[in-house]
């Protein structure tokens, strides 16, 4: 049969952690006086713990030592993972669980492209880490995206070429790391936020019927 890679995001992909990131980041603008919008926050989407907290600091036209800078890092995690503490199966964003089975079912490779430190316990809390035949999260890389050294990484690792993968995201900077990656990018959320994706849907219930088979015969 057909092969392709298929590399999912985690964070507004698979599980909707993606508020809690907004919760905790505002929470940690607040603390140094910086006002943190919501428009501001689609652009940390898919960006790493360190990444954001400079364009925080950028907007807020704030400096911090280097000593002030890590605690504040620290800060903003202690602060997400109370958020999350109670995250179980029931967060999975709707359909996904579904369509991971059925990937499962036609033994295409899994892979999970993640910005994310946290993404293995947040995995196993889901339940569902035995699913995904690699793992790539923010431990394993050294340039964030929109760079995208995380779904090369992957796809490497499944043993496939970038144009023989798809990438699920729910960031513009994660669309923007698979199109340089030559990847298709399948954007999930606002088509209006997400323009630069090969396709958008809100959630993967709203793929239509055998759109793996669609995926397996699309080109970039
Ligand atoms: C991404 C999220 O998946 O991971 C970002 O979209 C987050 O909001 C980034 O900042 C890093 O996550 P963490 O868990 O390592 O702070
Ligand atoms: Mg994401």
């Amino acid at each position: 049969m057909n092969k392709k890679a298929f590399i999912f995001d985690l964070d507004g992909v698979i599980v909707d952690t993606a508020k809690f990131h907004f919760i905790a980041w505002q929470r940690l603008a607040a603390s140094l006086d910086i006002n943190f919008t919501e428009e501001e926050n689609e652009q940390l989407k898919g960006v790493s713990r360190v990444n954001s907290l400079k364009k925080i600091l950028q907007w807020g036209k704030k400096e911090i030592s280097p000593e002030v800078f890590q605690s504040k890092m620290d800060q903003k995690n202690e602060e997400y993972l109370e958020l999350i503490k109670t995250l179980d199966v029931k967060d999975i964003l709707p359909g996904v669980h579904d369509f991971l089975l059925e990937l499962k079912a036609k033994e295409q490779p899994i892979a999970l492209g993640s910005a994310s430190k946290n993404a293995r316990p947040i995995l196993e809390k889901l339940g569902i880490k035995d699913l995904f035949d690699v793992i790539v999260d923010g431990t394993n890389v050294t340039k964030a995206k929109p760079d995208p050294e995380v779904f090369l990484n992957a796809c490497e690792q499944l043993g496939y070429d970038p144009q023989e993968s798809v990438v699920f995201e729910d960031s513009v900077a994660g669309v923007q790391a698979a199109n340089t990656a030559g990847m298709i990018s399948i954007g999930l959320g606002d088509p209006s936020i997400l323009n630069e994706a090969d396709e958008v849907f809100a959630h993967f219930t709203d793929m239509p019927q055998d759109y793996i088979n669609t995926l397996l015969s699309k080109n970039k």
